[in-house]
């Protein structure tokens, strides 16, 4: 359902992602590199899509079937099948919009920055202009390598002149082309079949769009932005570093304004996606990345690192490293627990210091404090695996499971000798190496008996002194 009154003509959005992303000096398609865990692309699509667009173009390259599959729903691919420049990869995107005639916003697929706010405010000044075509443009303190807008005396715009074509006074220009713009379809298509490629780079520029509508007498209103961060187009990877600087602060922002303290900004990263509940407090250097989930009450840090987890409520995550796992409610990790897939902490349980945890379920309240490796099992409820145990699950050819039962009470240093199963209430001596199964309330002893020598440091020094009289009388 289209957000527009009736009476406004039917928008299409067509977004450039064919370029070569030469600067970028990658294997990886320029709008497929991520900002904040996702391909910059995805957020121009988000804007786009904020506007329920009639038709939705994506114009990638013949190559591109990587973007391709990242396409949510509703969109179209337009090949473009050599890279022309950007007037030619608009023709491209029209394309495939044949027979449509209505408004045509043209977003770039490299400034990610931009948002469902600004789109509105564009259509809205295109509109209100009653123009041909309504393009953004900024004043930026460092105009950089952007296209400058050229006015007359009156301030009238004239054109676009990329910064590689302009003369010297006109790099002085400090407003710049954006790169987001709306025509009207009836005067876009013919400018652009005009197009010619006499300029620096040899290609067919959409900023020349611009000028031809002039000379031919339509209107043209510009539309400026005061959010020089939004602007930022992403051609190189320290544009990229910028970019997700900017963006990971709109993130943590969001989080903030909902409820979460973020102790250090600066050094706290978060992917788009990432939740995380009020009262929640993120301490310095951490990371949550890809599909994680904090609840609420909780605290993560200093120093976490944690991808694709879910972590309950008031549970606590202390200079750890957490992947694919859940960690239920008041649950306790770290500090120094690696938590990988797999695992499952369920509510009140303890991953403690130097622990590792893979592909296990530790159940409610169970504790594994210090020093151990728990892989490939099922812990129970409220028992305790003591310090320094570790699941021997791996025979060198297979991977084998650990069953240990509920209020077991295990020794320190017990080695578990998978398969094997540990009874519930059952309890292992310290140091033992646990081959069968302990029965339920049963001790598995494992290990050497004790045997003390008596009199060992006598006969020791006995011998000693018979060696050093040997060695005088030789
Ligand atoms: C472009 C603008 C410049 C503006 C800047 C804003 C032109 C000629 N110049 O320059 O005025 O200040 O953006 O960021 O438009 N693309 C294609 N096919 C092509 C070439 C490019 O799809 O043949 C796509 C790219 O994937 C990219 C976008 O168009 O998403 C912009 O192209 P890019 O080469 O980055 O243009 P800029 O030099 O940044
Ligand atoms: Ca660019």
């Amino acid at each position: 359902m289209s957000k527009h009154p009736v009476s406004r003509p039917p928008l299409a959005v067509i977004i450039l992602a064919a370029g070569l992303g030469t600067r970028m000096k990658s294997d990886v398609p320029k709008v497929l590199h991520e900002v904040c865990g996702r391909p910059m692309l995805a957020y121009v699509i988000d804007a786009a899509l904020t506007l329920s667009p009639e038709r939705l173009v994506i114009v990638t390259g013949p190559e591109h079937d990587e973007i391709a599959a990242m396409l949510p729903v509703g969109c179209e691919r337009a090949v473009q099948h050599e890279r022309l420049g950007t007037g030619d990869a608009v023709r491209s995107g029209l394309g495939a919009l044949e027979g449509f005639d209505g408004d045509v916003m043209v977003l770039y697929g490299d400034v990610p920055l931009v948002h469902a706010e600004f789109v509105a405010g564009l259509l809205r000044r295109h509109h209100d202009g009653a123009a041909s075509a309504t393009l953004t443009t900024a004043r930026l303190a460092d105009p950089s390598h952007y296209g400058r807008i050229v006015r007359d005396e009156d301030g009238g715009m004239v054109c676009i002149v990329e910064y590689k074509d302009a003369a010297e006074d006109q790099r002085e220009i400090d407003e710049i082309n954006v790169g987001l713009y709306v025509f009207r379809s009836e005067a876009l298509r013919p400018a652009l079949a005009r197009l010619r490629g006499d300029n620096a780079q040899g290609e067919l520029y959409l900023t020349d769009v611009i000028h031809q509508l002039l000379e031919d007498g339509l209107i043209v209103a510009t539309f400026e932005s005061d959010d020089e961060e939004m602007c930022m187009g992403v051609n190189s990877r320290v544009e990229l570093a910028i970019v997700s600087a900017a963006m990971r602060y709109r993130l943590l922002e969001r989080l903030m304004l909902a409820g979460v303290t973020v102790e250090d900004p600066g050094t706290t990263y978060v992917d788009w996606g990432v939740e995380v509940g009020r009262d929640t407090l993120l301490r310095a250097n951490t990371h949550l990345l890809g599909r994680t989930t904090v609840g609420a009450g909780s605290e993560v840090g200093p120093g976490s690192f944690l991808r694709d987890a879910f972590v309950g409520d008031h549970a606590r995550v202390v200079t750890s490293h957490l992947c694919e796992c859940v960690i239920g409610s008041r649950c306790s990790v770290g500090p120094f627990a690696y938590i990988r897939p797999n695992t499952v902490l369920a509510e009140g349980a303890k991953a403690g210091t130097f622990v590792e945890i893979k592909n296990s379920r530790i159940g409610e309240r169970s504790r594994v404090p210090h020093l151990s490796y728990v892989g490939d099992a099922i812990v129970g409820c409220d028992s305790n695996i003591a310090a320094g145990n570790i699941t021997a699950n791996y025979d060198g050819f297979e991977k084998h499971a650990t069953h240990i039962g509920d209020n077991v009470r295990t020794g320190s240093d017990t080695t578990i000798v998978a398969p094997v199963t540990v009874g519930d209430g059952a309890f292992t001596a310290a140091g033992s190496v646990i081959t069968e199964d302990v029965p339920p309330g049963a001790l598995g002893v494992a290990r050497g008996r004790q045997r003390n020598i008596e009199g060992y440091a006598e006969r020791l020094a006995a011998r000693r002194r018979r060696g050093s009289a040997d060695r005088d009388d030789s």
